[in-house]
Formats: C-alpha cells, sequence, structure tokens
C-alpha cells in the first residue's frame, strides 16, 4: 500500500484516535509486530488496511497505511513492520512498548479482500517481506477457508529468519480453535529465501515461471477458470507478478468489479 506520508491539517496536539499497545514482538532488527486495542467502531475485511502512527514533532500525527493482520474477529489489531532506521515513522515506532498510544484512523480500505475476487477453485497468497500481513489476517478469517478448496501461501524473504512470522502463523493455523478444522489438508504453504540457503530457494517470479512450485506441489499451472490470486509486495515485485499473472490470463479485479487476482503494495518506509 501507500508508502506516502500523511498529515491532517486538522489535527490538534491532543492524541486523536488513540490506542494503547498491548505487546510486541522483534522477530528480526529489520521487522517487528505488535497489537494494540481495536476500536469499538472499528469494522473491517480481512486484508484491509487503515492508517496508523505517531503525533509527530511539529504537533501533527506522522500516518503511513498499514495492513491489519488480525483477522476480523479479533479483539485486538495486529500489525506487522519493518523498521527503517532514519523512517520518519518506523525509526519511532520500533521502540513502541506495551501501555503506550498509537494513533489509528478507524477508516479501513483496500482491495486484498475476498469480495474482489470471483469464486474460485484455488487462492494464491503471493508476498514478499510485511507484505505476508494482510494474509495474516486472511488465513485466520474461516471465510477464505469456506470458500477455496485449497489455498497456496508462497512468502518470499531474504533468510529464513525473515520468514518466522509468517511460519509461526502457518504453524498455528491448525490448532487454531475457530478455524482448524477447516485448514485441514487445504493449505500448501511454500517459503522461500533468496540471499541464505533454506530447503527452498529463489524468487516466487522465478518459482512461477520455471514451473517449479506447481512441480514441487503437484499442482497445475494457473488457470483463469480455477486460480485466484492474491499479491503483496514492493512496487517491483507487483509489477513483475502483474505480467506473469496477465500472462497467464488472469484480470485484475476490484471491489466494484470481482476478477481473477488482486495486488496491494506492502508498507516500505
Ligand atoms: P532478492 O533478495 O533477490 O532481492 P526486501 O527485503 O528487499 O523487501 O525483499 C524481500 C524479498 O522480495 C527478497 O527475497 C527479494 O529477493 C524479493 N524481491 C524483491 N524484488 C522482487 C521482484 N521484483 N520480484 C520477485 N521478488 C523480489
Amino acid at each position: 500500500m501507500t508508502e506516502q506520508l500523511k498529515t491532517d491539517p486538522k489535527a490538534t496536539p491532543v492524541l486523536p484516535d488513540a490506542q494503547t499497545v498491548t505487546s510486541v514482538r522483534h522477530y528480526t532488527d529489520r521487522l517487528f509486530a505488535f497489537r494494540c486495542t481495536r476500536p469499538r467502531s472499528l469494522r473491517f475485511r480481512s486484508g484491509e488496511f487503515v492508517m496508523i502512527g505517531l503525533m509527530g514533532e511539529t504537533g501533527k500525527p506522522l500516518l503511513r497505511a498499514y495492513s491489519i493482520a488480525s483477522p476480523a474477529w479479533d479483539e485486538e489489531l495486529e500489525f506487522y513492520s519493518i523498521k527503517v532506521p532514519d523512517g520518519p515513522l518506523t525509526s519511532r515506532l520500533q521502540h513502541i512498548q506495551p501501555g503506550e498510544q498509537i494513533i489509528l484512523r478507524p477508516k479501513p480500505v483496500g482491495t486484498l479482500v475476498l469480495d474482489a475476487l470471483l469464486p474460485g477453485k484455488r487462492l494464491w497468497m503471493l508476498a514478499t517481506g510485511t507484505g505476508i500481513a494482510p494474509f495474516a489476517s486472511l488465513l485466520r478469517d474461516p471465510e477464505t477457508w469456506e470458500k477455496y478448496a485449497q489455498v497456496i501461501v508462497m512468502h518470499t524473504c531474504r533468510d529464513v529468519a525473515e520468514l518466522r512470522y509468517g511460519a509461526d502463523l502457518v504453524e498455528e493455523l491448525p490448532e487454531d480453535p475457530l478455524i482448524g478444522e477447516l485448514v485441514a489438508g487445504k493449505l500448501s504453504y511454500y517459503p522461500t529465501t533468496t540471499r541464505e540457503d533454506s530447503p527452498r530457494r529463489g524468487r516466487i517470479t522465478d518459482n512461477l515461471q520455471s514451473g517449479k512450485v506447481f512441480t514441487d506441489l503437484g499442482i497445475p499451472p494457473l488457470d483463469p477458470a480455477q486460480d485466484r490470486v492474491m499479491v503483496c509486495g514492493s512496487l517491483e515485485f507487483n509489477r513483475d507478478i502483474q505480467k506473469i499473472l496477465d500472462a497467464a490470463g488472469l484480470n485484475e479485479g476490484a471491489n466494484s468489479e470481482p476478477a481473477q487476482y488482486v495486488v496491494e503494495k506492502a508498507f516500505v518506509g
């Protein structure tokens, strides 16, 4: 999603839309996740994003778009973030502690939602880095499992440590009291690394184009009649994946016009 810095001209020094951080977990020196209280009024569809941030030094909120990583039924909200050393927001947000407050604008939006896809057999979730966040929400939503016979998660990071957040999530799904039974036999998890050795290597784009992922998982190549795809990564990744999906005959969907795939840009700055 957008990395544009948004400031609110009408902001006052009083912290608006404040939510309290309940837990923080650091995965690597580049990645962390945190949970916070959820505004009672906030309704969202799994996969959507909201603007969150901190009060800036000038008294104006410093907000960025973050996918909600928790499912729509969760009492709290979860976010997964990169730490950018000189990033105006993440250089400060990475130091947030339980009990402290963040700003959260309760206006969820986004195209990475099940409603923007036509019915299909298989749902592919393609993510690089923190692009796994909206899928962390969707994977914990019963609707995902009710709508699809098979869900394939391809997540690629530079090294194994960066895959941890997604790996933990996938490992916990079968134990989840709400969706554990729905998930059984339906999930294919395909994590890869590009800069460190691991059981599976390579970029998502390369593993799709070479056909390796289809061979490894015993799944037929992308078929516009059966496959639905959600994409969340860097601008370059999204652009390269779109070329592959277009070439396979899939069309981009939107809330107003569901089709075969949807794309969202992961938070990067
Ligand atoms: P690579 O290591 O070959 O650049 P980052 O941490 O820089 O956001 O990257 C996350 C992952 O996304 C890395 O494994 C990276 O691979 C991969 N990646 C970056 N750009 C692309 C792209 N255009 N197509 C496919 N994968 C990409």
